[in-house]
């Protein structure tokens, strides 16, 4: 099989280094990948919001499966351009993708079909968001309606800070037309867990937990990122809140969007918020996490390949899940400076450290090649460091010990992903 992944990022590579163990599986294209994906797959220089030329691409070059990677493309209807031209793919349409691309779309989902998630306005008028900011208890959490980057969320802790938040999101449109609508929720409190799917339309397995450190420094704090690091499973995550979930949010989710008359296939990531009256909801994406799909793909033991051709042919009844009973940290390698401004292009050394270690991987997230073919860095994310370990504790210190094994001039680490395990032993 020839297999086209679209996206350009960490995500992809560890879902191109997991297609590239699928037996059934001859070459691999990444459109437009990196430096790392280069090592499994032949990269093309085509963008992932250039529909036709993606296309076009799959169609000469006779794809047999095409991935879509990233939120934009799927939202933008990637997959409705491919399946009008009888390609496979691999994805949500454009009208089930809107599960990740509207949040009031979402929220009024939840709420018509019982899925527990934080209470919630939606408004289209700055003017009414205001006003109903003056009844609004504090803290509240602002969302622009569109994608914006994961960026579009605002956590306001007094009332002034919520008004200005409004007019951000609404009059400056500081997310673009993201923020033509909005939402303004209940803020919740809880531990976080994120929890990827396979659905085919109607049937959903779940894949194992795991969750993100979104905030740019130790201890939570700075400014929200892609996600500086993860680990994989999350021991919050346990049997309890699984069936609770299995019960009312992952089935029900499916069923809702195919009552909908937008059935969903592909990937369905739940963000989800441990609250003290159960888990809610917080997000759905539409896609694979970033940094999440690192530490969860090293884990599962089936051939990807075949689960995505159950998703695309409604077969996924006869597929069960399996992961290995281990653990998995992410370690995310930054430029200092990120999320707001950074330099690129440095030379990163000490790759060759992974190559054919099973166990240690060096997920590529920003990387490139200069003129001489040297691998340097060209994003704010540059690597996801994962490594695996019989438990948590061993998985955190192999991928941290594994992350020193890398240099580059800017390097930037958080120390304390997956500190909270600590807080369990
Ligand atoms: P989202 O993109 O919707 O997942 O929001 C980004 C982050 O904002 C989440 O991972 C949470 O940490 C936080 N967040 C979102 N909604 C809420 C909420 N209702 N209450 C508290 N925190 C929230
Ligand atoms: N890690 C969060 C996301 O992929 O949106």
């Amino acid at each position: 099989m020839k297999v086209l992944i679209v996206g350009s990022g960490g995500r992809e590579h560890a879902i191109a280094w997991k297609v590239s163990k699928s037996p059934k599986v001859d070459k691999i294209y990444c459109a437009p990948g990196n430096a790392g994906i280069a090592e499994l797959a032949e990269c093309v220089k085509i963008g992932a919001m250039e529909f036709d030329r993606l296309a076009d691409f799959a169609e000469e070059n006779k794809i047999d499966l095409t991935v879509i990677g990233m939120d934009d493309p799927l939202v933008g209807g990637v997959v409705d351009v491919f399946e009008s031209r009888g390609l496979r793919v691999f994805g949500p349409r454009g009208n089930a993708a809107v599960l990740e691309g509207s949040k009031a779309f979402s929220k009024d989902l939840m709420k018509k079909y019982h899925i527990p998630t934080a209470a919630y306005e939606v408004f289209d008028d700055a003017g009414e968001a205001l006003e109903y900011l003056k009844t609004a208890p504090m803290p509240t959490v602002l969302k622009a309606d569109g994608l914006a980057l994961g960026k579009g969320v605002l956590i306001c802790n007094t009332l002034e800070e919520a008004e200005a938040g409004v007019r951000e999101i609404m009059t400056d449109k500081k997310f673009g037309t993201a923020g033509n609508k909005m939402v303004i929720e209940e803020f919740m409190t809880g531990r976080e867990v994120s929890v990827l799917s396979f659905v085919d339309g109607t049937t959903i397995r779940i894949m194992t937990s795991s969750q993100d450190h979104k905030r740019a420094m130790d201890g939570d704090q700075g400014l929200n990122t892609g996600g500086m690091g993860t680990f994989s499973p999350s021991p919050f995550y346990t049997e309890e809140v699984d069936a609770f979930c299995r019960e009312h949010i992952y089935q029900a989710t499916v069923d809702a969007m195919k009552a909908e008359g937008r059935p969903f296939k592909g990937i369905i990531f739940f963000g989800l918020m441990l609250t003290g009256q159960g888990p809610k909801v917080l997000e759905y994406n539409a896609r694979f996490g970033d940094p999440e799909t690192q530490v969860v793909l090293p884990r599962m033991k089936n051939d990807i390949v075949e689960v995505f051709e159950a998703c695309v042919d409604g077969t996924l009844d006869q597929i069960e899940l399996a992961f290995e009973d281990n653990a998995a940290v992410c370690v995310v390698l930054a430029s200092d400076g990120y999320p707001v401004k950074y330099e690129k292009g440095f030379p990163i050394h000490g790759l060759e450290a992974f190559r054919g270690r099973e166990g240690r991987y060096a997920f590529h997230a920003g990387t490139t090649f200069d003129a001489d073919g040297n691998i340097v860095t060209n994003g704010g994310r540059v690597l996801g460091i994962t490594a695996l370990g019989g438990d948590l504790k061993e998985a955190r210190a192999n991928a941290y010990a594994a992350a020193e094994w890398i240099d580059f001039q800017n390097k930037y680490m958080r120390r304390d992903i997956g500190k909270a395990i600590d807080d369990l032993t």
